[in-house]
This record gives structure tokens, C-alpha cells and sequence, in this order.
């Protein structure tokens, strides 16, 4: 595991944003995985002005995101759907329909989830997966539990996870209680991965995920086993150990 400090959050998003530019250059037809949340919007924003500069160019990448709740319309402006698009998919030259996301509409969760493993496969794979971290060590919506998840599945949001969302909703009954998210086996076949954490209320999952056990307690914890995952931390983040 590679560990990447960075002084504060626009550090960190440039140095993100520096290792995706690299994987776009490298291989113009990649598969981006990406993510929601707070983290990394400072990292679309970068590759959004480096676009924009005419110094990335997106017309042969493909994404397929981590995780969509379950029940909210791709209108809502809380959906994952909507995230993308206004972060990251409209200021860009992703192709149409070449971006992709679990089916949050799909009341059939068996076949939502399924379908998205279909598609990840049948796209190849993902070069380079963005990761953010949660403050129980979740990575998409793979909460504390006794397993790991292997593929895409639905999961009922902890109660953690439904009250750090709440800011985002008018009230706490707004918030979606589902999701759909990729699974650890999906998470841990992408290629790279890189993951983006920031703040010191970060820093004790900092520590229980990559210098604690590894344990479904702390999903993150799993990342230790995969062979190509970087951690672009801000020193908030990292305040609880010695990187
Ligand atoms: C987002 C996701 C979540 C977030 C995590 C951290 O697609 O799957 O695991 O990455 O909750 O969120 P922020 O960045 O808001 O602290």
C-alpha cells in the first residue's frame, strides 16, 4: 500500500486527480470506477478544469460507479445519478451512455445487482477505482458486519451511515434506508485502486483500515490484501499515525 500525504484537502485533490489524469493518458480507453460523498468532489473538480484546459481528453473512458441508493428517481438531486452529473459528467467528454451506475430504480434488487455485474464484466473490468472512506471504515455502502459482501448486493444503511447522510436530505425520513453498492470481490478485482480521505475525524479509521486487523468489522481493513491501492491522505487524516 502506497500512501500518499498531502497537506490539506486542494493538495490532496490535485494529487488525486494527478494519478487519474495519469490513468487516462496512459490508457484513453480505461474503465474510471468512481465514487460519491464529499471527498472527492475537489478531485472532479480538478480533472473537470484540466478538461477544460484541453489537457485531458475523456472520449474513450468508460465509468461505472461504486454504489446508488435504492428508490430515489435520477432527477432527485440526492441521487448518485444526479451527483455524477453535476460534478463530473456534464463538464466532461465521457460519450453518452458510457457511463454507468447500479439501477437505483430497479425495485427488483436481485436484478439490479446482477445486471451491474454484468455490465462491469462486460466493460472489461475496472482499470482504476476511486474509493472514499467511511467513518466506520465502509467503502461504498459495504458496512460493518460479520462477512464480506462478495458482489453487487442491497444493503439497509446503518444507522451511522442514514444520520451522516442527513445533511444532505430535509429530514432524516428523506433519507433512502437502501442502497445498491458494488461488493468487496467487485471493489478488489479493479486493477488500482486509489482512495481518497481527508479531515481528522477521518484519521481512526485511517488507522483501523490499513494498520489494524483485517476484518469485515472494518471493511476498508480488506484493501491491505490487494496488490495496487493508493491512499492520498491529508495530514488530518493521517494525525493518528506515522505515514
Ligand atoms: C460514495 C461511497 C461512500 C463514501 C464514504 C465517504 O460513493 O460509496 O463509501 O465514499 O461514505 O464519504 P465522504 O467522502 O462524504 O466522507
Amino acid at each position: 500500500m502506497n500512501i500518499v500525504r498531502a497537506k490539506d484537502y486542494e493538495d490532496l485533490s490535485r494529487k488525486a486527480a494527478n494519478i487519474i489524469s495519469a490513468q487516462v493518458i496512459l490508457k484513453p480507453d480505461c474503465v474510471l470506477g468512481l465514487a460519491t460523498g464529499s471527498t472527492p468532489i475537489g478531485t472532479y473538480q480538478q480533472l473537470v478544469e484540466r478538461y477544460k484546459k484541453g489537457d485531458l481528453d475523456f472520449a474513450g473512458v468508460t465509468t461505472v460507479n461504486l454504489d446508488e441508493y435504492r428508490g430515489l428517481p435520477r432527477e432527485n438531486d440526492q441521487s448518485y445519478y444526479y451527483f455524477m452529473h453535476d460534478n463530473l459528467f456534464s463538464h466532461v467528454n465521457i460519450p453518452e451512455g458510457r457511463s454507468f451506475l447500479p439501477d437505483g430504480t430497479e425495485p427488483d434488487s436481485e436484478k439490479a445487482c446482477t445486471d451491474y455485474e454484468r455490465i462491469i464484466r462486460e466493460v472489461g473490468g475496472v482499470d482504476l477505482q476511486l474509493l472514499g472512506l467511511g467513518h466506520n471504515g465502509h467503502i461504498g455502502f459495504n458496512e460493518p458486519g460479520p462477512v464480506f459482501e462478495a458482489d453487487t448486493h442491497c444493503v439497509r444503511l446503518t444507522e451511522q451511515t442514514i444520520k451522516a447522510n442527513q445533511r444532505f436530505f430535509a429530514s432524516i425520513d428523506d433519507v433512502p434506508k437502501e442502497a445498491y453498492t458494488m461488493g468487496i470481490k467487485t471493489i478488489m478485482h479493479a486493477r488500482k485502486i486509489l482512495l481518497v480521505v481527508s479531515g481528522e475525524d477521518k484519521a481512526e479509521a485511517v488507522k483501523n483500515s490499513f494498520f489494524g486487523p483485517i476484518t469485515p468489522q472494518v471493511q476498508a481493513s480488506i484493501l491491505q490484501l490487494h496488490k495496487d491501492v493508493t491512499v492520498v491522505a491529508d495530514e488530518a487524516a493521517l494525525s493518528l499515525i506515522n505515514a
